[in-house]
């Protein structure tokens, strides 16, 4: 039934998020028009975020001993600035350079290949943000590439030595996390006899209008990153959210998970969370989809189309990501509070599950609910411990190990040299990442175009000022490094998504990040969503 509501006020949930952080939060407002101004958003934010950025942190433009020693590229300028150029120009001036042009071809340079972390297209990017840093801080590009093993002398003098710094430095460091590949998957109705009725496909449908999403639909097969390799078969049980008050309840109906697969809605908890709760009550494999219930008014219930015809969600998406358990401890899973290098002593990993899962479609999911409650899906989405009659089976079959991942990060030295301003965004992608990372990588493309801007004209930052191209941050789920103090606000926020590549530089540099960074930006996404949870 379509009540009464606005087109222009279609409410959209923005579901990876609600779920999997706040259940409860506030929903988003968003209607088809404003995708169109998705775009114009994104800029008027990065404007935002240089204006904080600037009135914080930047200081007046002046000269002082260090001027013509250390900013030789300002002879490349234009026109010559003749004596310091007051915070008011300064911001003019930096506010003038943001462009939406420029915005919509970055976006399309990082958003149309997939590049997840450990990848060729991944270690291409990493090359074409350090480019971007020497291009616009003035640094001279050698034909050896500065990409330094995490752990050797170049690595950590790169970092030690920031207060030292006279000119800008660009670079880039190598860390070797254990994580995981999809290789091949399966999910099936078994007969009687043992042998498969059903198969799913496992795949999402492209949008047969756009060539990229549908080249690279299967490009990044769905799996969920750092899941346990495994063939299991046994009966299925539907656990809602699979929350530890939903397998609570479970319990106390009597139910016995011993050799199950189980069946569980995404939101309410983290995803590793639900495959710990089942681990521990002896379920043999976990799956996990998208429910319907879960969007709000959008949906195909209600009238509106599927995506790509329609707002609502295409019955085939699949969510991918991490299922590592975050609340044991955050990082690459087998070098626990020490940097991942190269031959790093590793642990067998603890906070990893050890039965295998699979992120599946409402689609697919409806088919096998209907072996819960003979072909009645509504009546099988009951949290009452009723297990399928016929075995379903799952096969996740991942290749664990050791893969190179690539920090990029740049250092513009300020007047004072003891504080450091962190600026950062992860840049690899679960597929193309338009939104999630790219929003947030055009936003620091715009942001450095300013601050090159202002370097050739003789201006440098009040603190010193580094700028951070993190990897690897979708693949596994870590709590950032909090501990070190190297994130502020919205720590909450990014709880869902991982950060590796962030997470082991803050534990190879912890001492150096307490005692000189005073501020971490994150522009995850580049994105308005929420006057109450906007993010820079
Ligand atoms: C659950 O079932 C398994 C065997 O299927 C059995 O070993 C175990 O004791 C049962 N657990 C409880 C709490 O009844
Ligand atoms: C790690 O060990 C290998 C084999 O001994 C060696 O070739 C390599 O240089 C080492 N890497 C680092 C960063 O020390
Ligand atoms: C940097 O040095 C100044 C002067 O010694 C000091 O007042 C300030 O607290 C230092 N900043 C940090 C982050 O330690």
């Amino acid at each position: 039934m379509k009540e009464n509501h606005d087109p222009e006020k279609i409410l959209l949930l923005n579901r990876d998020e609600q779920n999997e952080e706040e259940p409860k939060r506030s929903r988003v407002w968003w209607g088809p028009r404003q995708w169109r101004g998705l775009r114009n958003l994104v800029v008027v934010l990065v404007i935002y975020g240089a204006y904080t950025v600037a009135m914080h942190v930047l200081a007046p433009m002046q000269h002082d001993e260090h001027h013509h020693e250390s900013l030789y590229w300002a002879k490349k300028a234009a026109w010559k600035q003749r004596g310091p150029l007051s915070p008011e120009k300064v911001e003019e001036f930096y506010l003038s350079i943001p462009d939406p042009g420029s915005a919509l071809a970055i976006s399309r340079e990082y958003a149309t290949h997939p590049h997840v972390a450990g990848s060729v297209e991944d270690l291409n990017d990493a090359k074409v943000i350090l480019k971007l840093f020497q291009d616009e801080f003035g640094i001279h590009a050698s034909e050896d590439i500065p990409l330094y093993h995490a752990g050797t002398h170049e690595s950590r003098s790169a970092t030690l030595d920031i207060p030292k710094y006279h000119h800008p430095k660009a670079w880039i460091d190598q860390y070797f996390p254990v994580m995981n590949t999809p290789l091949d998957r399966a999910l099936s109705i078994l007969g009687e006899d043992g042998k498969p009725e059903w198969e799913a496909d496992l795949v999402e449908d492209g949008d047969p209008h756009d060539p990229d999403a549908a080249k690279y639909r299967d490009a990044v097969p769905t799996f969920h990153g750092l899941s346990a390799d495994g063939e299991v078969e046994g009966q299925l049980v539907y656990v809602n959210y699979g929350r530890k008050e939903d397998y609570d309840e479970l319990i106390a109906k009597g139910v016995n998970l011993t050799g199950k697969l189980v069946l569980a809605r995404y939101g309410g908890v983290f995803r590793g969370l639900k495959i710990k709760g089942a681990q521990e009550l002896g379920a043999v494999g976990v799956l996990i989809y998208d429910d319907p219930r879960d969007d709000g008014v959008v949906t195909v219930e209600n009238g509106y189309k599927p995506y790509p015809e329609g707002p609502a969600r295409n019955p085939t998406a699949v969510q991918r990501g991490s299922v590592q358990f975050i609340s044991l401890y955050p990082g690459d899973p087998t070098t626990p509070d020490a940097p991942a290098y190269e031959n790093a002593t590793r642990t067998d990993g603890e906070n990893i599950p050890k039965i295998p899962s699979l992120p599946i479609s409402w689609e697919n999911a409806q088919r096998i609910l209907k072996e819960i409650s003979g072909k009645d899906v509504k009546a099988a989405l009951t949290l009452n411990g009723k297990a399928s009659e016929k075995k379903v089976k799952l096969v996740n079959h991942v290749d664990t190990k050791v893969i190179p991942i690539w920090n990029t990060l740049a250092v513009l030295p300020g007047h004072i040299k003891n504080e450091t301003v962190l600026i950062g965004c992860h840049r690899d992608a679960w597929v193309m990442g338009a939104t999630d990372p790219t929003s947030g990588t055009v936003s620091i493309h715009e942001v450095v175009r300013g601050y090159g801007a202002l370097l050739r004209k003789g201006w440098r930052p009040l603190r010193n000022v580094v700028f951070a191209s993190w990897d690897a941050e979708e693949v596994p789920t870590v709590s950032p490094a909090s501990s070190y103090k190297l994130y502020v606000s919205n720590v909450g926020l990014d709880l869902q998504y991982g950060l590796i590549g962030s997470t082991e530089w803050a534990e190879d540099f912890p001492e150096w990040i307490t005692e000189n960074v005073v501020a971490y930006i994150n522009l995850g996404h580049g994105q308005l969503a929420h006057p109450h949870r906007s993010r820079i």
